[in-house]
């Protein structure tokens, strides 16, 4: 049996490096088939989903250079219209970007829905929508397709914030002279790949507003781009270090991205002191419930909920978390529940009752922020834990196992 293994109670002590945000890298990758050129990539992380994004631009005719391990060097000169396989497609969400970047390259793509957390039913009405408003004949069924009848100009609103959908529109409005996008997500990630595409010609203003104006990319740039550090990873930690008890610099960060979340470890009494570019944990281990609704952008991150609950679970007190994106989000209360976490839920609602301590267990991970729940609740528990299905956490957190041992945590894989 492969998995993790965790001795919990150990006090976190040390700094964390964070890593390239995978929600951006995987954007950023795919947005290569757009357009013709060579990218180098820096702050690449060293993630499943980030080689899953490189297999998918190699079946397009790409051509990748590993520079070193975090910087890679795309050539898109040779890429020619492909269909990835299902199984490929299936290995996560972003992949359906290869749509949005297919339109714009090629006027057509040809896709199998993609894959990704079972979170939710996740469809892709929104995707579609927009690209029918730019003038695609879209055919849904078991393989999608579409072929675009070049339209000049678009106008389009989405019926609610999507990142996905966002992104796929603007990857696909780079073939036309001016796209008007209306209630667009604001994800820092969807700026990152906004500065990316501008950085090769593009150009896209509005980001931060409701409304973005693309207009069509002329002249292409090979350039070099560092993506952003990785805000859920950076959250993930404070909530190590909060659960465990312990002093924590976390390195590469944008403060500003973890607004809402250095906002609610305060409401629990976990203090997060900021600098520039950096954070600091420090905690004894003791905190108290809140309250905590999710919401886009600016709102509390969905991707946070999970790690959230399993902070919540050993709080001195009441807390209730209500998940507001995705409706199938609570896979990891049964695990939680398992290590003597005391949560009821209620339709999309969850109450927890804080215990004194959590107690070690052999649990599952079900999806990537679930999987990361486990390991925090873990690293609080007392007694061993095992952890199975690990590669849904390998999916996006890079070297999680190496970053906590060197901030003193009793875990290791199981080979
Ligand atoms: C992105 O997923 C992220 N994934 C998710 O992160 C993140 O949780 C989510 O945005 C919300 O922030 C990537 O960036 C690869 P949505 P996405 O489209 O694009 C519904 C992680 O852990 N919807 O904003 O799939 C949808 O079902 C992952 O890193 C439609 O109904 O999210 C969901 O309920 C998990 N129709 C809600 O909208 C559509 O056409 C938000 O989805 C599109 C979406």
């Amino acid at each position: 049996m492969s998995g993790i293994i965790i001795k919990g109670q150990n006090k976190l002590n040390g700094e964390v490096n964070i890593s390239g945000m995978k929600n951006s890298a995987v954007a950023i990758i795919l947005s290569c088939i757009a357009i013709p050129g060579v990218f180098t990539i820096r702050n690449v992380p060293q993630i499943d989903d980030v080689k899953t994004a490189k297999e998918i631009l190699l079946c397009f005719g790409a051509t990748i250079y590993d520079m070193d391990e975090e910087t890679i060097r795309i050539d898109s000169t040779n890429v020619k219209n492909a269909t990835i396989s299902k199984s490929l497609m299936q290995k996560m969400r972003a992949s359906y970007y290869v749509a949005g970047a297919s339109l714009t390259r090629f006027g057509e793509f040809s896709i199998h829905l993609p894959g990704g957390c079972n979170i939710g039913k996740r469809p892709i009405d929104q995707h579609l929508k927009a690209f029918k408003a730019m003038g695609a004949e879209v055919c849904d069924g078991n393989i999608i397709s579409a072929k675009s009848n070049d339209l000049d100009e678009c106008c389009f609103t989405f019926d609610f914030k999507t990142v996905g959908g966002t992104i796929n529109a603007i990857l696909a409005s780079l073939r036309l002279k001016k796209t008007i996008l209306k209630n667009v997500a604001q994800e820092p990630y969807i700026g990152d790949l906004i500065d990316f595409l501008n950085c090769c010609g593009a150009n896209i203003t509005g980001f931060g507003t409701d409304e973005l104006v693309i207009k069509g990319i002329e002249n292409i740039n090979n350039c070099s781009y560092t993506i952003m550090p990785d805000y859920i990873e950076a959250g993930t930690y404070i909530a190590a270090t909060a659960i465990a008890g312990g002093n924590v610099k976390i390195n590469n960060v944008v403060p500003s991205h973890l607004e809402k979340i250095v906002e609610s470890f305060s409401k629990i009494g976990i203090e997060v002191l900021k600098d520039s570019n950096s954070l600091r944990v420090i905690s004894n281990g003791e905190y108290r419930g809140t309250n905590i609704e999710t919401a886009p952008y600016p709102g509390f991150p969905t991707d946070m909920q999970p790690i959230m609950a399993a902070l919540l679970s050993a709080a001195d007190g009441e807390s209730t978390i209500k998940e507001k994106v995705f409706e199938n989000r609570f896979g990891f209360i049964g695990s939680l529940n398992k290590m003597g976490a005391d949560i009821t839920q209620d339709g999309d609602k969850l109450y927890i009752t804080g215990v004194e301590k959590l107690s070690g267990a052999s649990i599952e991970a079900v999806d990537l922020r679930a999987g990361a729940a486990l390991i925090v609740a873990a690293l609080g528990a007392n007694g061993i834990t095992t952890i199975t299905n690990e590669g849904h956490i390998m999916r996006g957190y890079p070297l999680i196992v190496n970053k906590l041992k060197q901030i003193g945590a009793n875990i290791d894989y199981i080979n």
